[in-house]
């Protein structure tokens, strides 16, 4: 939902070409409903290259959403160069606030994941508006900034992307924090790591709350990276990975005792959504940043909630 928009169309062809779903249905408002027609035939020609075989339907009508397995929302304001994530929260939360009622009732059994940002309120407001249980609504945020960093720590240390792990929590915004001390290189945690001097991991930190502004000042808007990132989750939903990925979840206490909020924290994600949340040990700045991002994030999604009675 909000197939016009950069990263709804990238999101919807990455999942075409990496053949994870025999049916897509590209979903925008009727005034950009030629859009993604034209955005249909286009995947369609890309497919016959690939040899693969999908059915992709561009509609206006939510009649055609009905029994989706998976719902992606992607509709809002897009920042722009030089906005914070918050600041197109009011605007966007009653649009996902609208779509998600309808998906609640064209689409009762499906899952939910919220991309629009603010990402941690609109997860918020998404699984109040649709009223289904919090592990079928989560958001895409922290899996994206984990990537990034991922990207910035392979290139640092001149190691393949696949040898790092590690992951970013928190506020997919200024409050995110990265998970320094459960960070491995080749399975190897970081401080065991032989270290060839020191690592600026703050100015790396720093690189990653910047990293979707950085690319907006350059080409308007990020797409490829929520993209990729988005088929990473619904392939691993689809196909029941039980992977631990970090995305937006509701939390009711599981960790460090935090209650009615969404946040990003590592979760296994299977055919029913999130089966677990994965209780985290942090050491004390991490334990810290955590609740800061939770105060943070409470706070806005109040004022947000407040804004949609
Ligand atoms: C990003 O950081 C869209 O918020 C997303 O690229």
């Amino acid at each position: 939902m909000g197939a016009s928009g950069r990263v709804g169309r990238t999101a919807a062809f990455c999942l075409a070409e990496e053949n994870m779903v025999s049916k897509l249905v590209l979903f925008a408002r009727e005034k950009s409903l030629a859009r993604i027609e034209g955005e249909s035939l286009d995947m369609y020609d890309a497919m016959a290259a690939k040899d693969i075989r999908i059915s992709i339907l561009s509609t206006c009508d939510i009649e055609n959403l009905k029994d989706s397995d998976i719902v992606v929302i992607t509709a809002g304001v897009p920042r722009k160069a030089g906005m914070s994530r918050s600041e197109i929260a009011i605007p966007n939360a009653k649009i996902v606030a609208e779509y998600s009622r309808l998906v609640a009732e064209y689409s009762p059994n499906s899952i939910i994941l919220v991309v629009t940002n603010p990402v941690d309120v609109m997860t918020y407001v998404a699984l109040k508006a649709s009223g289904f249980h919090p592990s079928k609504v989560f958001g895409l945020g922290n899996h994206l900034d984990s990537l990034r960093l991922r990207n910035m720590l392979a290139k640092h240390f001149n190691i393949h992307v696949s040898e790092i792990h590690t992951r970013v929590i928190g506020e997919h915004g200024d409050h995110m924090v990265p998970l320094v001390s459960s960070t491995s290189i080749g399975g190897i945690l970081l401080k065991n790591y032989a270290l060839d001097g020191t690592i600026d991991m703050e100015g790396m930190v720093k690189k990653v709350i910047n990293a979707g502004s950085y690319v907006i000042n350059k080409k308007g808007s990020t797409e490829f990276g929520p993209a990729y990132a988005v088929s990473n989750i619904i392939t691993t939903v689809l196909n029941d990975e039980k992977k631990i990925l970090t995305v937006s979840a509701y939390l009711d206490g599981e960790i460090k005792g935090i209650k009615d909020v969404c946040l990003g924290v590592p979760v296994k994600l299977g055919i029913n959504g999130i089966e677990r949340i994965i209780p985290l040990k942090m050491n004390d700045n991490e334990t810290a940043a955590f609740k800061s991002a939770a105060k943070f994030v409470k706070e806005r999604t109040s004022e947000v909630m407040e804004s949609l009675k």
